[in-house]
């Protein structure tokens, strides 16, 4: 089996609105999967019925072969994801955090003990892990995150919009960090805003737009095929230029 994460005919339906409708694609083992679309796209559902947290309407999904909802248990060892919005206890530190996700995972303590520091170290943050995260800057917080999606070791991490909102210095050790995880075999699927962040890491694209892969397949085959020098061109020419506006059915709550 060559692919990491395997969906057929994914669709999603909140009430009416089809947020996910009928998307197919194959992650190869190894590889930076970048998914990008304007606001409102599918991306973060599309993602969330692949970590298990949603249920599809309809079709299927696998991680490593796993059925994502026959088996969903197996799914949430193998995936560690770092999602759109910062779940993190505020009062507590860095260490009291991974402990407590770690103990969600079932691990051992004195494994936990020893991962939690491994990780601190990994992710910079040793020097401050008895401080508590909520007098922490959005980048050390981010760090704290994606600390958290790798306490049990997955093979697939999920990163949903990793550097948004970050500093160019958090930015950059973000980037150079999924790089790293590549490097170790890790598969990543990555959603970003940021065209350049997508162009330098990503293997393979997936442009999505009202639910649906517009177009799909490795970066410069991409790039030949529009006849562009960028991501951001290809991006542009399949989603167009124009302003999207739109009023959403629901309440957004992010970041206010
Ligand atoms: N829980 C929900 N209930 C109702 N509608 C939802 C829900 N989650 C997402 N939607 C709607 O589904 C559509 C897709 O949203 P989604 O968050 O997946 O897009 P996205 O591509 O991640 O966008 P963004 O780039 O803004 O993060 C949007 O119209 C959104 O308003
Ligand atoms: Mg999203």
């Amino acid at each position: 089996m060559n692919y990491a994460v395997e969906a057929e005919k994914l669709t999603k339906y909140f009430g009416n609105l089809i947020a996910v409708d009928n998307v197919s694609f194959k992650v190869r083992k190894g590889e930076i999967f970048g998914l990008v679309g304007p606001n409102g796209a599918g991306k973060s559902t599309l993602i969330r019925m692949i970590c298990t947290v949603l249920r599809p309407s309809s079709g299927r999904a696998y991680v490593e072969g796993y059925d994502v909802i026959k088996h969903a248990q197996e799914v949430r060892k193998l995936i560690g994801v770092v999602q759109e919005k910062l779940i993190l206890y505020a009062p507590l530190t860095p260490v009291e955090n991974l402990e407590f996700f770690g103990k969600l995972y079932d691990l051992d303590s004195k494994v936990l003990k020893e991962r939690i520091k491994e990780l601190l170290e990994e992710v910079k943050l040793l020097a401050v892990k008895d401080k508590p995260v909520g007098t922490f800057s959005t980048g050390m917080r981010q760090r704290v995150n994606i600390a958290r999606a790798l306490l049990h070791d997955p093979k697939v991490v999920i990163l949903d919009e990793p550097t948004n909102g970050l500093d160019p210095q958090s930015v950059r050790w973000v980037r150079d960090y999924i790089l790293n995880l590549k490097n170790k075999g890790l598969t990543i699927i990555l959603t970003s805003h940021d065209m350049y962040e997508i162009d330098e890491l990503s293997d393979t694209v997936a442009i999505m737009d009202k639910g649906k892969i517009l177009e799909i397949g490795r970066k410069e085959e991409l790039k030949a095929k529009y006849n562009a020098s960028k991501i951001e061109d290809v991006f542009l020419e399949l989603t167009g230029r124009e302003l999207r506006d739109e009023i959403s059915g629901r309440l957004k709550r992010r970041g206010w």
